[in-house]
């Protein structure tokens, strides 16, 4: 079993490198499905669930070619089915995005629901809706059936065509799902109350590239005029904005200087305020931000909405930061119903957490002490490795198949920057 073992480091400095987006990556990959020529992808980050999408491609038939320095080859012209399987839709929820694209090229797709998941029930209610809307016929199937076959969706039509979908919530993997079958729907759809995030922005530049006709991503209304078919192209994946936002923590939490290179400023404008707000220095370059950790963290407090609010996906590390800034500090998690895994974890290296519901309340200014920690989910490990940074001895952080999902090379990138991290087999 491996673990990361990570010892106080203050003083971190230097330049990290930010990689391509997880989470623009994923449905970029589920896209290629829509295309019927090569797809080149630019800038795919090197990470588990990146190479889960790509076989769950493979599985569908495409073929996927990993052409080195983050190049990936995708071509989808004979794909043969539209059945994705359990074994594999239940090691990744983003798998379930390959359903929009199926139903676009295919007019069916059969897709075993994805797991729960240790952040919350996350249902897919909002994806069956924009689903249905354009006719899709979702036959719901819960528990196993009388094949032994677990829960799945079905889902059919005679021609996707296009209408008015208005989302109750911005979910991020709804706008996006209901997008890629839209993009080939007879006609014109329009999603209201769709998510903004840059994600987003990205898989619509990309539709566009292949072809589609799709208007107002990053704003909350998408108009998507359908085409009778998508082509290849080449695309460079946005960088990753919780990374980086993750490596400015690492900054500020550490009395450090760091900077931070692959960055789009603009999308993390709500992690640099509230950093600002706690006293960090910020220089703001083209494609780098600077940040310069003070000796003391000013208190703040911090409410996780869709984008451009404070992202959930930042929720765990800002945690890790507040346990060392002055004061009482609060968090409210808005986007998820269970997302405070690694308040336990943090209380096991000495911090002061409540929680009630949606809110938790931190006791700033506290000496962390190493020990023996858990991932829980992708981003509680990324904050326990901040956490270790100023945490007095040893952290020993476990299950860090979480972290290695999102981060790429993560000790590597922090040790060029004088963390004091390795990676150890039990
Ligand atoms: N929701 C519904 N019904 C739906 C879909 C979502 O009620 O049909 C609810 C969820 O239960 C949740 C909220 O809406 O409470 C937000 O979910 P959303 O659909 O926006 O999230 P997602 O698409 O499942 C993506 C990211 C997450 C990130 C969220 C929110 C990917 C692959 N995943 O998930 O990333 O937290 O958006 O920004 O893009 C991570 O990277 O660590 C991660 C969890």
């Amino acid at each position: 079993m491996e673990k990361l073992v990570v010892e106080k480091s203050m003083n971190l400095r230097g330049h990290i490198r930010v990689s391509g987006a997880k989470n623009a990556c994923l449905p970029i990959l589920a896209a290629t499905l829509l295309g019927t020529e090569d797809i080149i992808l630019e800038d795919v980050p090197k990470l588990k669930d990146v190479e889960i999408m790509c076989e769950v491609l493979r599985a569908l038939g495409a073929e996927v070619e990993d052409l080195g320095g983050g190049v990936v080859r995708v071509n989808a012209k004979n794909i043969n089915t539209y059945e994705t399987k359990y074994e594999l839709m239940s090691k990744m929820r983003a798998s379930f995005l390959v359903m929009g694209p199926l139903l676009g090229r295919m007019n069916k797709a059969k897709n075993s629901l994805p797991g729960g998941c240790t952040i919350g029930a996350r249902p897919i209610d909002l994806h069956l809706k924009g689903f249905r809307a354009l006719g899709v016929e979702c036959e719901e199937h819960y528990g196993e059936d009388d094949d032994g076959e677990d829960s799945y969706i079905l889902a059919h039509t005679e021609n996707l065509v296009g209408n008015k979908v208005y989302l109750d919530f911005p979910s991020v993997g709804a706008t996006e799902n209901i997008m890629m079958a839209a993009v080939l729907a007879k006609g014109r759809t329009i999603i209201e109350n769709a998510a903004m995030e840059p994600e987003i922005v990205d898989l619509s530049n990309f539709l566009r590239k292949l072809g589609g006709n799709i208007k107002g991503a990053g704003t909350n209304t998408i108009i998507i005029d359908g085409v009778e078919k998508l082509y290849g192209a080449k695309h460079q994946i946005i960088p990753d904005r919780i990374e980086a936002g993750t490596f400015m923590v690492a900054a500020a939490i550490t009395q450090g200087d760091v900077i931070i290179d692959n960055v789009i400023p603009n999308h993390l404008r709500p992690v640099i305020s509230k950093l600002e707000e706690a006293g960090c220095q910020i220089e703001e370059f083209d494609e780098s931000v600077r940040v310069v950790g003070p000796e003391f963290l000013k208190g703040i407090d911090i409410k996780t909405l869709p984008y451009p609010g404070f992202p959930t996906d930042m929720q765990a590390q800002f945690m890790a930061m507040m346990t060392q800034c002055q004061g009482t500090n609060t968090v409210i998690e808005t986007v998820f119903e269970n997302r405070f895994m690694h308040v336990d974890e943090f209380r096991r290296m000495g911090a002061m957490i409540s929680v009630d519901d949606r809110s938790a309340t931190i006791k700033g200014g506290r000496k962390l002490v190493g020990n023996k920690v858990y991932a829980t989910d992708l981003r509680c490990g990324a904050a326990l490795i901040l956490a270790g940074f100023v945490a007095e001895g040893q952290t020993e952080v476990y299950d860090i198949y979480h972290i290695d999902r999102g981060y790429e090379d993560i000790e590597a990138k922090l040790k060029g920057i004088g963390g004091n991290i390795k990676r150890v087999n039990e």
